[in-house]
């Protein structure tokens, strides 16, 4: 191959991978915004957790908070006599926001889980920047009510994915996964922790979705959700109705060479 095609090939994977941030490379600092963001997103959740009173109400309008947000485990609890406890210490970072104007009962409203490409792109990018119910304004680092929220409609899932992404916690290297059936094993394991903490959840009607690197995510989650229900009885499946990616990056060596070939 030559060097150009080389180059080309390099910059095509750069761009297929940050495509979820191109709109705002083009027209701002990405690095002073995310912090903006993160310290934002960092006082609503302190602000929601920990002073519950009127005056917290007056900073953002109770929207723009999570209905719940927090840590799900990936693995079972160790013995309590385990010399190591990484497993079970492992977590993910989740928000979630109940839908806003739902048009379906409460206990058939979608759930939406979304995860964030990269690899290594915590999803609070797309909750703060894309489709979550508050963004961060270009302009100041305030929020802004989104009038396209995702969670109009549907409840609405981040998830820091996987261990070592955003927020999520990986106490030690090897708590890293490295191939997508690990990936998926601690996502489905940490979706079921999430199910579980509400007695609607696990009836709601599930999507999968997320964009660019979770065009690896999603499939193998939907994949593993599949096998896994296969062997459930019916009343412990989740109810996993469709998968949505965009622009994703499913198959890097199809997909590239594809480009590549038509240029
Ligand atoms: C932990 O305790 C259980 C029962 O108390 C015992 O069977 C097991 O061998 C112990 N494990 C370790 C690693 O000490
Ligand atoms: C995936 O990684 C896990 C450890 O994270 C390992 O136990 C498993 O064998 C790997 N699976 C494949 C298909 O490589």
């Amino acid at each position: 191959m030559g060097s150009l095609r080389r180059l080309l090939l390099l910059v095509l994977v750069i761009l297929l991978v940050q495509s979820s941030l191109s709109p705002f490379l083009n027209r701002l600092s990405p690095k002073i915004h995310m912090e903006s963001a993160l310290l934002l997103f960092f006082s609503l959740f302190f602000s929601s957790s920990l002073s519950p009173t009127a005056s917290s109400c007056t900073l953002f309008p109770e929207e723009a908070r999570p209905t719940k947000s927090g840590y799900l485990p990936v693995g079972a609890a160790p013995a309590a006599n385990s010399s190591s406890s990484a497993a079970a210490e492992a977590a993910l970072f989740f928000a979630f926001y109940e839908a806003q104007q739902p048009v379906s009962p409460s206990s058939e409203t979608p759930l939406l889980t979304w995860l964030q490409g990269g690899p290594g792109c915590s999803s609070m990018f797309g909750n703060l920047f894309e489709l979550g119910p508050f963004l961060v304004s270009q302009e100041s680092p305030t929020l802004r009510g989104n009038p396209a929220s995702w969670n109009r409609r549907f409840g609405l899932l981040f998830i820091d994915n996987p261990i070592g992404t955003g927020f999520s916690i990986a106490p030690s290297l090897d708590s890293i996964p490295r191939n997508q059936s690990a990936v998926a094993a601690h996502l489905i394991f940490a979706l079921r922790h999430f199910l579980a903490s509400d007695p609607s959840f696990l009836s709601r009607p599930l999507y999968v979705t997320g964009e660019s690197y979770a065009g690896k995510y999603v499939p193998s989650a939907g994949y593993y959700i599949m096998r896994q229900n296969a062997r459930l009885p019916v009343d412990r499946r989740i109810n996993l109705r469709g998968v949505a990616i965009g622009n994703g990056l499913t198959h890097p060596v199809t997909q590239i060479f594809e480009v590549l070939n038509a240029l």
